[in-house]
């Protein structure tokens, strides 16, 4: 239920309506979007970045939250830690339950039976979950996957990496067409054929989707498939370290089972990091749209172990993030919404931004109207409207219902009828832009390590467009568990295991005075005011 004074600026929202419908907002040229961008992007805000001290990309920009996290020790002393007992001796060993984990772990399967799947909460249980509006693929007569390619490359300010983007892209309808036949539930017309829609930036109607709940969909399928694959998994349990041997590859994990406090060592030909994201370290902040388990764990287990990054200066705000009521604060409203014809207006019901723009354009935008007074106060900070009413009139009565169910029954829980009402939004952390190096194999540059998914970096250039990282995921995770495979018969014999990275990253730390009761990752976010966080080093029966 919206308070009063709300309810007086909708007055002025309904008022501009029928003057909106007849109206095209003007798409930004270059040069006003980068000017708004400078200006108004949370990456561009003075001190929100710093370079990092130690490690590999010493000297790089690295956002402060991450930065935080990379500056810090592990839970493990790696003088006195023993290796003898190994729990688990496997050929893969995934460390993420999500999407890519688990489709790394579904391609990893046609080569060997001997994998392990770790997770820190349960299987399926991350941000492919939480993703809505859909999944990119180019299979349409009017389109292709060198179009598709342009839009990836435009939207990620042509600083993507070439050969990931069209990895990506080509490998797109081939991805639809393994998710169909494993009986993922895409919406079609009545004729059978797939209905696709735009999403910010794209050139082409290629967003396949399943209502607005695309991700969930996906996992329920290919999580279905994991289980009767029997693959072997541990759930609530996480990797708090890597492990390399003597030469320094990688060669397995520490594992920590967060519900008896047990040490598990697994030794590993092959480890893949696919832990996800970063949306749970709220940086600058922000409220997130991800999953409780988004705390960059992966960054922090690569990068100890020497894994270069690229891009971690850099974080994705969704433009549309609830902004009321807070019980939902910071949730993810679906860029389908827009995509159906919702646009964003200010407290004046004035139109500001054509809803399309990519989302780094469309979120600066949204921060202007707001810092310029033109935003609508809520209890915890400022909105803009995002006018759902429109889509009714627009596309017929029904369509909220029938496209945005979730949604819909989402805001009826608190009162607000979507579709005589329009919504407050602000910008919320969404994506990780940028992430662990990555060749199109997933390979890093520390030999017997791979990642993919969000912990990865480089295919979205610094600003990822909707619907790619769904195909990210399935794209690179099913590479992965390839490549992990095919590495399984080129890959010398593992020497002795050791956390020898460990005591040179602890020493380059002392150097720089880092206090040594400063610990990552960090697992679980920090509400308890870093509770959990304190009691882990306890927690942990060494
Ligand atoms: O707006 C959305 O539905 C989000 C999708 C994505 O991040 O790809």
């Amino acid at each position: 239920m919206y308070l009063d004074y709300m309810k007086e600026s909708i007055k002025k929202v309904e008022a501009t309506r029928e003057k909106r419908i007849k109206e095209t907002f003007p798409k930004l040229k270059a040069e006003e979007k980068q000017e708004l961008l400078k200006n108004y992007h949370p990456d561009y805000k003075a001190g929100t970045v710093r370079e990092i001290k130690v490690g590999v990309n010493k000297g790089d920009l690295v956002v402060n939250e991450i930065a935080d996290i990379l500056e810090s020790y592990s839970y493990l002393n790696p003088e006195n830690f023993k290796y003898e007992n190994v729990d688990y001796d496997v050929d893969v060993l995934i460390i993420g339950g999500g999407g890519a984990g688990v489709s790394a772990a579904l391609s990893a399967f046609e080569y060997t039976k001997n994998i392990l799947l770790v997770t820190k909460l349960r299987i399926g249980d991350a941000n492919t979950i939480m993703a809505q509006g859909g999944i990119q693929a180019a299979d349409k007569e009017n389109d292709s996957p060198a179009i598709h390619y342009l839009d990836v490359m435009g939207g990620g300010g042509y600083k993507n990496i070439p050969k990931l983007v069209y990895t990506l892209v080509n490998e797109g309808p081939k991805i639809i067409k393994w998710l169909e036949e494993l009986g993922v539930m895409f919406d079609k017309k009545e004729d059978g054929t797939m209905i696709t829609i735009h999403g910010g930036g794209t050139s082409r109607k290629r967003m396949h989707t399943c209502k607005d709940y695309t991700g969930m969909e996906i996992m329920r399928v290919i999580r279905d498939d994991f289980f009767n694959k029997r693959i072997n998994y541990l759930e609530f349990t996480c990797a708090i370290e890597l492990l390399t041997d003597e030469d320094g590859k990688c060669c397995g994990a520490v594992l920590l089972n967060l519900e008896n406090g047990k040490i598990l060592i697994v030794k590993s030909k092959v480890t893949i990091l696919a832990t996800g994201g970063a949306g749970r370290l709220h940086v600058q902040g922000f409220p997130t749209s991800n999953h409780y388990g988004a705390t960059a764990d992966g960054l922090v287990l690569g990068y100890r172990a020497g894994a270069k990054f690229v891009y971690l200066d850099t974080i994705q705000y969704h433009p549309t993030g609830v902004a009321f009521p807070e019980q939902i604060l910071g949730q993810l409203i679906t860029e389908k919404v827009r995509s159906l014809g919702a646009q964003l207006v200010n407290c004046d019901g004035e139109q500001f931004i054509y809803p399309l723009e990519t989302r780094d354009v469309v979120a600066s935008a949204i921060i202007r109207e707001c810092i310029k007074g033109k935003g609508i106060k809520t209890l915890s900070g400022y909105g803009v409207w995002l006018d759902t009413p429109l889509i009714e009139i627009l596309k017929g009565e029904g369509t909220i219902e029938k496209e945005l169910p979730a949604m819909f029954r989402q805001f009826l829980r608190f009162g607000i009828d979507i579709r005589k009402e329009p919504v407050l939004t602000y910008p919320t952390q969404h994506y990780q832009n940028g992430g662990i190096l990555i060749n199109e194999n997933c390979e890093t540059n520390v030999f017997g390590l791979l990642a993919c998914g969000e912990v990865s970096g480089g295919v979205h250039g610094r600003n990822r467009l909707m619907g790619n990282s769904l195909l990210d995921i399935l794209v690179f995770g099913k590479r992965a568990g390839k490549r992990a495979g095919e590495l399984l018969r080129e890959l010398p014999p593992i020497k002795k295991l050791t956390l020898n990275h460990l005591i040179t990253y602890h020493k380059e730390l002392k150097e720089i005075g880092i206090d040594e009761n400063r610990k990552s990752p960090k697992i679980l976010p920090d509400y308890r005011k870093g509770e959990f966080q304190k009691k882990l080093p306890f927690l942990i029966n060494l």
